[in-house]
């Protein structure tokens, strides 16, 4: 498929089938860093499901970047557990204090400023960049690398093929809505884009897709043996 021809009916089917989730602004509406960043750093290995309550209670006891940076480090230790990976948490906190001492409160609204701080790495950089700030990054979890495995049905396995996948998910960022757009991705591939029998027929970008044309969809991505 070529450059950015899935950009807008995917766009267009994120508008009508967009999941509802407590971090997302409404529509048309910008969502807010501190949310953003919150659920992304929470959502980096807990499913969306979980999240949710944890997302909200921290939201409603700390409502901006510079009321979690004064609670003390136990109370969010403690407001985190369940979640697991604790480091995420710490430096969670560290994150906060450094956003509030350093930049006023102001989440940096770059890729490269964002990455400068602890705990956000390429990939919640990238999915801040874009979300809370339409920045065009583009953002590859598990979910979109099968999403455009699929579409350019790309048969190297992972993870050699990421890099390529990475590439080719570049050329179908869109300047405008790119968080959107990102978010599209994700929710294809949560919701129809499936790991086992996806449901292409529903898909608003099965024209698009060498997969499919090759009826070669459940097969990929392929996963080199461990
Ligand atoms: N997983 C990680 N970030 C997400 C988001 N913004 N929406 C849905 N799932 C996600």
């Amino acid at each position: 498929i070529s450059g950015k021809a899935a950009a807008a009916p995917l766009l267009a089917w994120y508008d009508k089938h967009a999941r509802v989730l407590p971090w997302r602004a409404r529509k048309g509406e910008r969502a807010d860093p501190y949310a953003v960043w919150l659920s992304e750093i929470m959502l980096q290995q807990t499913t969306v499901a979980t999240v949710g309550p944890y997302f909200t209670g921290f939201l409603k006891r700390w409502p901006n970047v510079e009321a979690l940076a004064a609670a003390p480090q136990e109370e969010v230790m403690k407001a985190w557990a369940g979640l697991g990976y604790y480091s995420r948490a710490r430096n969670l906190h560290a994150c906060a204090k450094e956003v509030s001492s350093e930049y006023g409160g102001k989440f940096p609204d770059t890729v490269e400023g964002l990455e400068s701080l602890p705990g956000i790495g390429p990939y919640t950089a990238a999915a801040i960049a874009a979300i809370a700030f339409g920045r065009a990054a583009t953002v590859v979890d598990g979910n979109v690398e099968r999403v455009v495995a699929r579409l350019f049905e790309i048969e190297t396995p992972l993870p050699a093929a990421k890099p390529d996948i990475r590439e080719k998910a570049r050329t179908l960022t869109p300047e405008q809505r790119a968080g959107d757009f990102a978010q599209a991705m994700m929710d294809l591939g949560a919701t129809i884009c499936t790991p086992r029998s996806p449901a292409c027929n529903r898909c608003p970008i099965n024209d698009l897709c060498d997969a499919r044309a090759a009826g070669t969809q459940n097969l990929l991505p392929a996963r080199a043996p461990k």
